[in-house]
């Protein structure tokens, strides 16, 4: 179902109105509490900018890190975030050290037209997780209607994501928030084919449901990464010290069974003793792995057939790295895997990066610009894929027309 956005709004509901907009500032804190990487905030200035220049008085709120017990904890304050939205907006940005309350509302009142508001962290009030029906009616007393843009926290149920939507009206998804939407759905309601799917990662328990969602809609699904191994172990090959999830093997068995020639496994591997002996890192056949060895990355001849089916698609969606990206040389498979999307893109694939580890990873080899779409949610872009429905987009309003 489309979602009303913001675009959609008449002058007269922008002009003079508070906008309550949840946002993702989720993002990591560096040296001196500074902002190390600002994605997430740039990815939402778009909305904010209708939202200024339609003279609305913009109300942000976000959560940041996972603090205990629902109560302040100055390690994740929303504080250096408004010093680098200031930054980015060009203009400033008040910040308000309380979440809700006649503090917080005292703020929103004192905003003129187009001005910006940024609350403390959500989740610094207990009831944000539990979707507390008093939280919700709090946050709603700081705004005149709602905007989701927080794509990112979209698969949870909390009073900023989901419980304040049902009391402002409007209450519209945010133009990042119809992007992700558009890309993602796109990609399974109505993808261009070939369309292949590239699922990694460390474990098959996280990624089952994502891909018994693709395998009926993929032509090809491409497994990288250690989950390659739990498959390996349930065919009756040997992993040696590779992390395999005993629990899985019978429904990793039944997958490949019933996949039939959709699913792909690595035909080879990088293997080495440990993380740590790079050095000793060599490929081997899947059926070659070393009993004191682990499976560390895909293998070369997998990574240049992963690429040639990539180059051959017309949708690829991607999550989830190939490898031990972080640490060279096992960050070989991933990066090609990056380079062919890239390639892919130029010659009019649409190319969609999941959220996460992937996104860190074409960051990472300076190709994020080279991709149709990079995911600004990790957890929310997998359970998209899974085919679940995100509470905080259910909870916006229909596009009627
Ligand atoms: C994310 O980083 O995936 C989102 O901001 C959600 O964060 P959470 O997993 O702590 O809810």
């Amino acid at each position: 179902m489309l979602k009303r956005t913001v675009a959609d709004l008449a002058p007269a509901e922008l002009k003079g109105k508070r906008a309550l907009v949840r946002v993702d500032f989720n993002v990591p804190l560096g040296e001196g509490g500074r902002v190390s990487d600002d994605t997430r905030i740039r990815a939402a200035i778009p909305t904010l900018q209708v939202l200024i220049k339609g003279g609305a008085r913009v109300v942000l709120c976000s959560h940041l890190g996972r603090p205990k017990g629902g109560k302040p904890d100055p390690k994740y304050t929303l504080a250096p975030v408004a010093e680098r939205l200031q930054e980015l907006l060009k203009k400033p940005v008040a910040f308000c050290p309380t979440v809700v309350g006649a503090e917080a509302e005292a703020a929103t009142r004192a905003l003129g037209d187009g001005d910006v508001l940024l609350l403390e962290n959500t989740r610094f009030e207990g009831g944000e997780e539990k979707n507390d029906a008093a939280l919700s009616a709090a946050f709603a007393k700081l705004g005149d209607f709602y905007v989701n843009d927080a794509f990112g926290s979209a698969h949870r149920a909390h009073a900023s994501t989901e419980g304040v939507a049902h009391l402002l009206s409007p209450a519209v998804a945010g133009l990042l928030m119809q992007k992700e939407l558009e890309y993602l759905g796109s990609a399974l309601d109505k993808p261009k084919r070939p369309f292949v799917a590239i699922l990694g990662g460390s474990k098959i328990s996280g990624k089952i449901d994502v891909i018994e969602a693709l395998l009926p809609k993929v032509d090809a699904l491409l497994v990288g990464g250690a989950m390659a191994c739990t498959f390996y172990k349930a065919v009756g090959l040997e992993t040696g010290t590779s992390l395999v999830e005993p629990d899985r093997l019978e429904m990793a068995a039944a997958l490949v069974e019933r996949a039939g020639t959709v699913l792909i496994l690595p035909h080879d591997a990088t293997v080495a003793p440990s993380i740590a002996d790079g050095a000793k890192a060599h490929a081997v056949r899947k059926d070659e792995i070393p009993a004191t060895e682990a499976m560390l990355d895909i293998g070369p001849d997998t990574a240049a057939s992963y690429a040639r089916a990539i180059l051959s698609a017309k949708t690829v969606v991607w999550n989830g790295p190939m490898g031990v990206f972080e640490t060279a040389p096992f960050d070989a498979g991933t990066k090609i895997i990056a380079q062919a999307m890239a390639q892919a893109t130029a010659q009019g694939c649409i190319t969609i990066v999941g959220g996460g580890d992937s996104a860190a990873a074409v960051e990472e080899a300076g190709l994020a610009s080279k991709m149709s779409h990079v995911s600004t949610g990790g957890g929310a872009s997998l359970e998209f894929l899974e085919g679940k429905v995100l509470p905080g987009v259910a909870a916006l309003d229909n596009h009627t027309g």
